[in-house]
């Protein structure tokens, strides 16, 4: 497979220049995190359908975990994420209870102790929790389910709200991945997104996750917030290797002050723009791949050659869910919390979207579904097709038809009528069966996937994505 030492650079070099590339592909496309993407879930997926999906699970299909905390202490500028600024503990200790409520109806319905692979605690800070809430939580889970030996057990770190008794819980949790939030090290670019995070404070948390025992560091770092340029974000680049994280996550801004009001507080003309923001993902990579040794793997990850995610990528076995890349490949992703997505066999459930709405839900009807979307034979297809070019970066569509025993000719024709303006402009190649993402195409990956989304015909009224670089 071609996932890996694929760079961003050579998009710089013949052909049409970068400038170019990006008029003509910088559009609003989704970050398939699924397809269906979120916005195509409909309130006819409730609770009694969602129900009924957990107790038809098949009998050896083993799950992974996904728990979100929908609280920080205090909002960044930039922040994309599902989360408002509660402080209170009251308020902290009551969503915890309602998330062991939720455990508790979930497990009942799956109607075994199913084995989990994967848990992920994402947010939102899930540190805001207090510790002995955290450890009661993962108990829970541990009662409910049957942890497969050397379950990943991963955890979302604000460096600037890990205080000691949470740092401390993070042993007795048995978490063995933590992903550190580090966005920028530029004092400038961190005071314009209203989060000033030291590297001493960044470096002090990397090296008590790793003292506790957590096998793997993550990092994320984002590219196109205001105030960014491509010298600063290649030093944050820098000084980040000196962390020695096994991989590195790294995120083109999303602007989307229509859905985050908050963002508005940004100055748009602080925001480098689309050339600029593409010089500096480039500076980024550079300096991960040159100097750092990391590949390349997806869209937006970076991994040690050693790391799983690496390895997944070569082998042709990397995921994607809606935390992004994964080497999970549990058929099952169940969801617990405010906002959360489940991913079944059967289709995509999301939980009521603000922590109040999900405690009520909760309280009055076990469940909190209020929307999702039962997967057609169309959407199956179509999404390996999208899931094979997001994760390979090549796709041969009579093997995924094959695979879903489909017919490969409506991808064909979209194939062929979408491909030849990436080909012409050595960003892929087509034959007629097969798509290979080039060198120069990794950065433009989401606007070929969007070539197989039949739902981006539809009319809508209001933009919903973010660029595509
Ligand atoms: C749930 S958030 C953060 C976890 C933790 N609260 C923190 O801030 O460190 C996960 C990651 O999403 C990324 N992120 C948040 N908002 C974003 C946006 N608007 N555009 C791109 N990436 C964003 C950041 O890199 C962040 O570390
Ligand atoms: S980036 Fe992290 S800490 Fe900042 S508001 Fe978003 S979730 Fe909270």
């Amino acid at each position: 497979m071609s996932t890996v030492q694929v760079s961003v650079e050579s998009a710089e070099s013949a052909g049409p220049d970068a400038a170019q590339l990006i008029a003509r592909y910088d559009g609003r496309v989704p970050r398939y995190t699924s397809y269906p993407t979120a916005p195509h879930f409909t309130p006819a997926i409730g609770r009694s359908v969602y129900a009924r999906w957990l107790a038809e699970l098949p009998a050896d299909a083993s799950v992974s975990l996904y728990l979100h905390v929908p609280f920080c202490d205090r909002l960044c500028l930039y922040c994309g994420c599902n989360t408002s600024v509660v402080r209170l503990e009251s308020s902290h200790r009551a969503y915890a209870a309602v998330l062991m409520r939720e455990i508790d109806r979930v497990a009942m319905l799956i109607g075994r102790r199913a084995t989990v692979s994967h848990v992920h605690w994402g947010g939102g800070t899930p540190t805001s929790l207090p510790a002995d809430r955290l450890i009661a939580i993962m108990d829970k889970l541990k009662e409910r389910f049957a942890f497969a030996r050397g379950a990943e057990i991963a955890i979302e770190i604000d460096p600037t709200s890990l205080p000691p008794d949470r740092r401390d819980a993070l042993g007795p949790m048995g978490v063995t991945r933590v992903s550190l939030g580090v966005q920028d090290l530029e004092p400038g670019v961190q005071k314009a997104i209203g989060r000033e995070q030291s590297y001493e404070e960044t470096r002090a948390c990397a090296d008590a996750a790793r003292a506790l025992g957590v096998s793997s560091l993550n990092l994320d770092l984002i590219y196109g917030l205001p105030l960014q340029t491509s010298e600063g974000v290649a030093r944050t680049a820098r000084r980040a290797l000196d962390l020695e994280a096994d991989r590195v996550a790294v995120f083109g801004y999303a602007h989307v002050p229509w859905m985050k009001r908050h963002q508005t507080l940004i100055p748009e003309e602080t925001l480098p723009g689309p050339a600029e923001r593409f010089a500096q993902l480039n500076a980024i990579h550079r300096v991960l791949t040159h100097e750092g040794g990391y590949v390349a793997v997806g869209l937006d990850h970076y991994a040690l050659p050693s790391d799983s995610m690496a390895r997944a990528a070569t082998a042709g076995r990397l995921k994607r869910s809606f935390q992004g890349y994964t080497t999970d490949t549990a058929p099952a992703l169940i969801g617990f919390g405010a906002s959360s997505i489940g991913s079944l066999p059967q289709g995509y459930v999301q939980n009521a979207p603000t922590a109040a709405a999900y405690a009520r839900e909760i309280e009055t009807a076990q469940l909190a579904t209020v929307r999702g979307v039962a997967l057609t034979a169309d959407d199956r297809l179509r999404r390996d097709v999208i899931d094979r070019v997001m994760c390979d970066l090549e796709v041969d569509l009579d093997a995924v038809a094959g695979e879903c025993s489909a017919d490969p000719a409506q991808l064909k024709v979209a194939a062929s009528e979408g491909m030849a303006r990436f080909v012409c402009d050595g960003l892929a190649s087509w034959d007629g069966r097969r798509i290979v993402v080039s060198e120069r195409g990794r950065p433009f990956v989401r606007s070929i996937a969007a070539l197989f989304d039949a739902y981006l015909s539809q009319p809508s009224d209001k933009p919903r994505h973010s660029r595509a670089v």
